[in-house]
């Protein structure tokens, strides 16, 4: 069987139609910098998606270093966080001159697990960052617990997870910290942005400062002669948005509660496709939330041999990102993170995204169907 011509992507970009008109009217207005439609950006994603003071920046990686500097970590601190991400959530920690400690995963679907954690903090831990693997939202109750027992802040790594339910709460409510990722292959694109979600109006102020050097730009207006009246008192940093990509993000915000719906859906088909195939066991996720599906993931047999069989009828599969202790750069090789071992060996993930419809779920689910 093949699929027709075009490889069907792991990945995609999603660009609302109309993205060039409102971008247009951006570059027209030669206010292209952080202004009003950064702010109208930031209140349609609160209200949209349920995000509590969100303070919109240039990436996620920024979000994330923001958070550390927010917290006050620093070289000697400790921070946890699981080795199964992308590496952007291990170097700001380096970044910070902080010492990442790896904690182990849930086998049956990537998330860190709050055992681990538990068994990782010292009196050095300074912050838990958790991250949302495709989307399926942590154990945000006992992670939540264990942060509060040790007085540890606790940072959300959600750049998979825009859209994504715990317990009805909507992720970038819960926790002081969390971070989106606005990148363009994510599931809404300023082409490079992301989001901090903040649990209070102090902490947005003092976001909202530190991403334009510490300067607070809405209060500091510019004097007689010229320049703003500022006195910078904490460091900060050149991670704002700007007004055309905010206008980008605006547009493809249109439709992103159906979108994700649309993924929900496709990953319910492959669900019920794919339980109890010979060669493959599902993700086990828990109804009491709602994966935002940035990814959907399996444990396969002969992985190698899935990919190769998939790619040769059209389909991509990816393992997507390889755990991140390994790199040099976060200092010795780990050998107790077990399960990570185990979900080293097995884990890939098939498309999905807001290009895969049902139809193309359905021709994905063949061509696994036909064997490899
Ligand atoms: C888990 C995770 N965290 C952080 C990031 C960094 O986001 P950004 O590329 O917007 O800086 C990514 C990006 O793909 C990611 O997958």
């Amino acid at each position: 069987m093949t699929l027709g011509k075009a490889m069907i992507r792991i990945y995609n970009t999603f660009i609302e139609p109309q993205a060039p008109d409102f971008v247009q009217q951006v570059l027209q207005s030669s206010f292209i910098s952080e202004g009003t439609v950064v702010k109208d950006f930031e209140r349609q994603l609160e209200k949209d998606l349920g995000l509590t003071n969100c303070v919109t920046l240039n990436s996620g990686t920024s979000a994330l270093h923001l958070a550390l500097v927010m917290i006050g970590v620093q070289q000697g601190d400790e921070v946890i966080l699981p080795a199964q991400t992308f590496v952007a959530t291990g170097l700001v920690v380096v970044q910070q001159l902080a010492q990442p400690v790896f904690a182990d995963i849930d086998y049956g679907n990537g998330n860190v697990s709050p055992q681990s954690i538990r068994a990782k903090v010292t009196p050095r831990t300074k912050a838990i960052i958790v991250v949302h693997w495709a989307g399926y939202p942590c154990d945000m109750d006992e992670i939540l617990q264990i942060a509060g027992e040790f007085h540890i802040p606790v940072i959300e790594d959600a750049a998979h997870a825009l859209g994504a339910v715990y317990k009805g709460r909507a992720i970038g409510s819960i926790s002081p910290f969390t971070c989106f990722s606005f990148q363009a292959i994510k599931h809404l694109t300023t082409g490079d942005g992301g989001a901090l979600c903040l649990a209070s109006v102090d902490l947005k102020k003092e976001a909202l400062s530190r991403r334009w050097f510490g300067i607070d730009r809405e209060h500091a207006l510019p004097t007689e002669e010229g320049e703003r009246a500022y006195n910078i008192q904490c460091l900060g940093f050149k991670y704002h948005l700007n007004n055309y990509a905010a206008a980008l993000g605006l547009a493809n915000m249109q439709g992103i509660a159906a979108r994700l719906e649309g993924r929900r859906k496709v990953a319910a088909f492959y669900d019920q496709q794919l339980d109890a195939f010979p060669g493959i066991n599902r993700f086990n996720y828990s109804a009491d939330r709602k994966s935002a599906y940035w990814l959907y993931g399996l444990h396969v047999e002969r992985r190698r041999d899935f990919i190769r069989a998939l790619r040769s009828r059209g389909v991509e599969a990816s393992v997507i990102h390889q755990r991140i202790d390994r790199n040099t750069i976060f200092g010795q090789i780990r050998k107790d993170l077990t399960n990570q071992e185990s979900f080293d060996h097995t884990q890939v993930h098939i498309p999905i995204h807001d290009a895969i419809d049902l139809p193309t779920a359905e021709k994905i689910v063949a061509s696994i169907k036909m064997g490899w």
